[in-house]
């Protein structure tokens, strides 16, 4: 079986997106899948206009088990699969969570199974530290107790363990779970980066829309924790690190390993007032804030020890956070409305296939 074709679930999306670039890059063949439910085909046009590869793109649901078999049948050169897609706000699970846990957890069982039917048994799995909830150890090793606070945390959580009783049942499978710890930043290229639907709910396209001015201020969800400056301590990696993540931990599976878990971060804990600095001068001038009261389930630190990740997958984050700052302002600069596709502009065949 040709191991350099891999199914990507959830391509057009950010982290997707760019670990789509890297794939091709490294010379993958790749198949994208995703409904678009957050996310654009234009993704995948600038995918294609950056590497000068091109990609299989279906618009299909991971709930639609018979449209991912027929994927699985029309590309038998898949031998393995990172899944990316599923619904990612926090706030937004706590209001409709069997959305959550249907789209999340009914969605990677339906993948599992269709992996399964088509005897493709090696997954990424896109986990997240929302998984260690308030973590008792900073920075965080992979076995520091999980446990999430939320139903978007949970859903990682279930699926963690569901993916790690698939391959204790059956040892042929092989999965890496990578816990992502802050994504940050936009391809060198400006022409691909995050692209938040409605109001963002992270905090870095936030600050990059109140810089572009679509936004008037930045809130600051409290400052009465215990950091330095009153802020909370998250550790922002930058996107084309985490995507080169995957490329390791793909590399990783063809060891056969089982089940194992990776952090995927840098390191290095900045506060959300330190990470206001940084992308006002990357802009060049002071980007207005106000401190407003704490957000409901944020936790103080959340510093990965990435030294597993470093020693095991022999990757290593390398991009500043004053780099990630920059290539944010020049993705947003360049495209003040994010991917907005043309009015009018049918999906082209060339780029969708439906089944
Ligand atoms: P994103 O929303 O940009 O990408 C997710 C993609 O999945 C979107 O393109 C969306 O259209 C697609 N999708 C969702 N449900 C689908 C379904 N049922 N069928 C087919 N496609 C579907 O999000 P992202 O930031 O790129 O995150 C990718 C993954 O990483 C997610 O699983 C997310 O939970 C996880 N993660 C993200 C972060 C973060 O801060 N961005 C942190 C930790 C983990
Ligand atoms: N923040 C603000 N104002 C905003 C947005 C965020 O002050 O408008 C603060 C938050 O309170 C937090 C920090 O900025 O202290 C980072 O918040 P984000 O929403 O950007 O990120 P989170 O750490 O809350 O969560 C993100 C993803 C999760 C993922 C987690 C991993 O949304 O899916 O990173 O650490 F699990």
């Amino acid at each position: 079986m040709d191991q350099k074709s891999v199914l990507v679930t959830g391509g057009a999306g950010y982290i997707g997106s760019h670990t789509v670039i890297e794939l091709l890059n490294a010379n993958y063949s790749v198949v994208i899948i995703d409904n678009l439910c957050n996310s654009s085909y234009e993704a995948v046009r600038r995918i294609e206009k950056i590497t000068g590869k091109s990609v299989t793109f279906y618009k299909v649901d991971l709930l639609d088990k018979k449209a991912m078999v027929e994927v699985f049948k029309r590309h038998p050169n898949i031998g393995s699969v990172i899944h990316f897609a599923g619904l990612k706000a926090v706030g937004e699970s706590t209001k409709i969570p069997l959305d959550y846990y249907h789209n999340n957890i009914t969605g990677t069982v339906l993948l599992l199974q269709a992996m399964k039917e088509n005897n493709v048994k090696d997954i990424i799995f896109s986990s997240s530290a929302t998984v260690y909830g308030d973590p008792p150890i900073i920075p965080i090793p992979e076995t520091c107790p999980t446990g999430a606070t939320n139903p978007y945390g949970r859903t990682k959580h279930y699926i963690e363990n569901m993916i790690r009783d698939l391959c204790t049942a059956e040892p042929d499978w092989n999965a890496g779970l990578l816990r992502y710890f802050n994504p940050a930043g936009a391809h060198p290229s400006g022409i691909l980066g995050e692209n938040p639907l409605g109001i963002p709910n992270n905090l870095m396209p936030f600050l990059a829309q109140v810089a572009i001015g679509r936004r008037e201020y930045l809130s600051v969800f409290g400052n009465d924790f215990p950091t330095k400056d009153g802020t909370p301590i998250r550790d922002y990696i930058n996107v084309v690190d985490l995507a080169k993540g995957h490329i390791a931990a793909l590399e990783k599976l063809r060891e056969k390993p089982g089940c194992v878990e990776y952090n995927l971060g840098t390191g290095k804990g900045k506060t959300v007032l330190e990470m206001v600095a940084a992308f006002s001068k990357a802009v060049g001038r002071d980007l207005p804030y106000k401190i407003v009261g704490r957000r409901a389930g944020d936790v103080t630190n959340l510093t990965a020890n990435p030294a597993k990740a470093n020693e095991e997958l022999k990757w290593k984050a390398e991009v500043s956070i004053e780099e990630s700052c920059a290539s944010l302002w020049n993705w947003q600069s360049k495209n003040p409305n994010g991917l907005e596709d043309c009015p009018g502009d049918a999906p082209p065949e060339s780029i969708i296939c439906y089944i």
